[in-house]
This record gives structure tokens, sequence and C-alpha cells, in this order.
């Protein structure tokens, strides 16, 4: 705890120097957006520990506490992420059972790379569907923002694609989401229970523009097993 508290405080220090540096331009933007479950660098701090993308139940988690035996697949795929988190020049699929281990691996990427004060926007797909639609009920909210922040921030994760309904709506939003980063070559991480090919037939119209996106310059990570029953955690 005391070595949180003094991380936190280290943090706290650096972002309010930042804030110093940019005015209040932060402030106005953290009022815009405080509507929203998402994570940019400029207040990662709120995102980590307050109602934004990454959650309670995230705070904890963190490269240092994925468990993986040396030389099995997942100290493998663990290797992967944490060289992932510096370079970045590419898209990453992350699939595999409920429990394996992806949400706490695509989160642990988001805390690491937040911490070089690189942007990051951490989403569960439902929330951020739900949050879309929200859009168009607050004339306050601005659409072409909201696409421009997912399309422009250095590095988008979203989580459990395809836990979802799926219908036309989710399917442009994707699609407009996915091509624009694609286009602009900006890395997306994405985590799922199904793999790219079982994804793309759950797609009625656009699977297979959205999933080649996807695919393009991208590392496919399956991850096996459910941590939490071989813990045998209750
Ligand atoms: N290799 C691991 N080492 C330590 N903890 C792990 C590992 N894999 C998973 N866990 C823990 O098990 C729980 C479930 O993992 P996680 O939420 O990442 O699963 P998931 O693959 O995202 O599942 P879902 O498909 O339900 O979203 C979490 O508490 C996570 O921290
Ligand atoms: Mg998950």
């Amino acid at each position: 705890m005391k070595q949180f508290n003094e991380t936190l405080n280290d943090l706290v220090n650096k972002l309010n120097s930042i804030k110093e540096a940019k005015g209040n331009e932060m402030d106005k933007d953290v009022e815009r957006w405080k509507w929203g479950r998402f994570v940019s660098s400029n207040y990662f701090l709120l995102s980590l520990f307050k109602d934004f993308g990454i959650k309670e139940r995230h705070r904890l988690i963190g490269f240092d506490n994925f468990k993986a035996k040396q030389g099995s697949d997942k100290d493998n795929v663990l290797k992967i992420c944490k060289n992932y988190v510096n370079k970045r020049d590419r898209n990453l699929f992350i699939y595999g059972d409920v429990g394996a281990g992806k949400t706490h691996l695509a989160v642990s990427i988001a805390k690491e790379v937040l911490k070089s004060f690189v942007s990051v926007i951490f989403v569960e797909a439902s929330e951020l569907f739900l949050k879309w639609r929200s859009l168009y009920d607050n004339p306050a909210l601005d659409e072409e923002r909201f696409v421009k922040l997912l399309i422009g921030v250095p590095l988008l994760i979203i989580d459990d694609l395809g836990k979802h309904k799926i219908n036309d709506f989710i399917e442009e939003k994707l699609w407009l989401v996915i091509n624009g980063r694609y286009e602009r070559m900006r890395p997306l991480v994405v985590t799922s229970n199904y793999s790219p090919m079982e994804l793309e037939r759950l797609f009625v119209n656009n699977g297979e523009a959205i999933i080649d996106r996807i695919l393009s310059g991208c590392e496919v990570i399956k991850l096996e097993g459910n941590y939490r029953r071989l813990k045998g955690v209750k």
C-alpha cells in the first residue's frame, strides 16, 4: 500500500506538471468527456482509479501478477504482450475461453503504455456501443468528436468484442473505427472469446472487411484454459 501511495504521488506530480504546461485545456476536456468510460493519457489517473475504462477490479492487475510457467505458451504470450508495449507496431488479437486471462493482459498493456504518457483508450465493446447509442439522446455530445477520439488515440483496446448483440449499427460503427485506424496505421488491441474466423461469421454484412482490417499486420494470440477454474477459485 505504501509503495502504491508513493507511485500514486509520483504520478500525481507528473500529471500536475503536464496540467501546468497545458493550462486549463485539460480541465475542459475532462469536463467534456466525464460521461465517457474512457482512458486518455492526460487524465489517465482518473481513468485508472475512477469510473473510466479500467475498472476497480482491474486495479491490481498487471504483468507482474500474470502467472505463466517458464517455457509455457502463456510465458511466450506474456513476452509478446510486454514487447508490444513499446513497439505497438501492429494490431494484437487475443482470444480464448472465459477466464483465460485476456482482459488481464489487455489491462496490463494499457497500464504499461499509460506509464509512458501515451494515450490509451481501453473500452469493453458492449459499453462502447451503449455509449455510442447514448450520443444520439444527448445533443451536447458530438459523434464526430467521439469518432475522432477513437480513431486518433495512439492505442485503442477493445475488450470482449463479440460478447454483445451484432447488428447493422454495430457493424457500421466498428467499421468506421477499425478502418479509420487502419488507414492511419494506428494500432488496435482486441480481445474476444471468438477466433477471428468465428468472429467474422458472427457479423452479417461487414464481417469480412472488419476482420480483414483487424488482421492486417496483426499478432494473433490464443490463450488456453480458464485460470479461475484451474486455480479452483469459487
Ligand atoms: N495467467 C494468469 N495469472 C494470474 N491471474 C490470471 C491469469 N489469467 C487470468 N487471471 C485472473 O483470472 C481472472 C479472469 O481473467 P480475465 O478476466 O483476464 O479472463 P478473460 O479471458 O478476460 O475472460 P472473459 O472471456 O470472461 O472476459 C482475473 O481475475 C484475472 O486476473
Ligand atoms: Mg475479459
